[in-house]
Parts: C-alpha cells; structure tokens; sequence
C-alpha cells in the first residue's frame, strides 16, 4: 500500500525485501560522500531496522521511492524527526540511486513528502539538514521553496560536519 504516490512515483514503507535495493544505496562511496562513505552491510540493516521503528513509533520516517512504471525501488525519501542545534525538529530526506539522479525524482518525491508534513502531520516548519559540501543536497532543498535558515555541525561516524539547515515554513492562508 503506497503512502504517497506522485506523477511518476510512489512511496511506501520499507520491508526487509528492500535491503538489496538500499545495500545498491547506501553502499555506493558516491552517494555516500557526505554521509563520509559507503555504510557497511551491518550499517545498513541497523538503517532499515530504524526507519521501521520509526513507521511503529512516528507513523512515518523514510520510505521506499518506486517507479511507478516498473516497480523498481530507485530511492528513498521521506519525514523524520532529526535534532538541530538541540531543538527536535521534523525533517525531509532524500538518498537515491546514482543510475537515476538528474531526473527530478528527488524533487518530484520531496514536495510530495513536504504536503504530507503540513496537511496530514500538521507541520508549521519542516527541515532540510544538508552537509554544506553537499551541492546537490542544497539545489533539491531550494528547488522545493526551502530556504537556508541557520549553520550547525553535526557529529557522525566520528566526524564534525558543517551542516546548513534549509527550511520551509507551512503556506499561510491565500491573501485577499
Ligand atoms: C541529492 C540527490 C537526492 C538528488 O537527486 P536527484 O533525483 O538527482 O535530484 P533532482 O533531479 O530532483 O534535482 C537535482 C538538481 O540538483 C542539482 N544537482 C544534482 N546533482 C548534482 C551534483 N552532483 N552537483 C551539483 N548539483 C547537482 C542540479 O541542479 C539538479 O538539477 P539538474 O539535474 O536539472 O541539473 C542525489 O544526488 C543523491 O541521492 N545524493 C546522495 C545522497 C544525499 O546526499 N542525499 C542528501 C542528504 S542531505
């Protein structure tokens, strides 16, 4: 049962079928260069087995991007809960697999996630945390209306990253 569908796209919840599918991801030191590198396979199995708690405890966090004309899980995006600069915030990620980036999925899959936030979880603000060396990261992030707000670092995997923190506030009620 997708949770979100686009034009071209269709989100849902991950299963332990997917690990293939996010090993093709998070294991590629391209799309892995600002998360400081491929993950190792037990890395990998502790990220799923975190987005599935999160679907038990939030209801949502990051799901699986299919294509929708072949089924294929090409991505994944979705709404987290991340802390920024101390405060509990939620947050839109995107990660997708390099043989199909410069197509407008992240995009595409964002913005669906972004309406998700504000009309089904009431978000007033939802986040983009991008690594500040992370160029496509922040085009995404701008070409969903976010704007950059506040610079922060981040620690992980033992490393100190300057991170941007993109925003995007909820649309207010039409003028006039
Ligand atoms: C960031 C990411 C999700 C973008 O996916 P995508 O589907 O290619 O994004 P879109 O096609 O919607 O938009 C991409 C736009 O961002 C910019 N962009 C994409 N890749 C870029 C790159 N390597 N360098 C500079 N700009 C880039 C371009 O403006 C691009 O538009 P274009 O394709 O018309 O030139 C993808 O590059 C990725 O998975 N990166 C690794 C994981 C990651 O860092 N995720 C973000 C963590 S905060």
């Amino acid at each position: 049962m997708p949770v979100l569908t686009t034009a071209r796209l269709s989100l849902r919840e991950m299963t332990r079928d997917d690990m293939p599918a996010l090993r093709a991801i998070l294991q590629d030191p391209e799309t892995m260069v600002a998360y400081e590198g491929a993950l190792a396979d037990s890395e990998v199995g502790a990220w799923l087995t975190k987005n599935l708690t999160r679907y038990a405890t939030d209801g949502f966090g990051l799901w699986a991007v299919e294509l929708r004309s072949s089924g294929e899980v090409i991505g994944q995006c979705g709404i987290t809960w991340q802390e920024i600069a101390g405060e509990r915030v939620l947050e839109v990620g995107y990660l997708f697999n390099r043989a199909h980036w410069h197509l407008g999925y992240a995009t595409e899959a964002a913005a669906a996630c972004l309406d998700y936030a504000f009309e089904t979880l009431l978000a007033h603000r939802v986040y983009a945390q991008v690594r500040d060396t992370n160029t496509a990261s922040a085009r995404v992030a701008e070409r969903l209306g976010m704007t950059a707000r506040t610079r922060f670092v981040k620690h992980y995997r033992g490393v100190e990253m300057p991170h941007i923190a993109f925003a995007i506030d909820r649309p207010g009620p039409e003028a006039g």
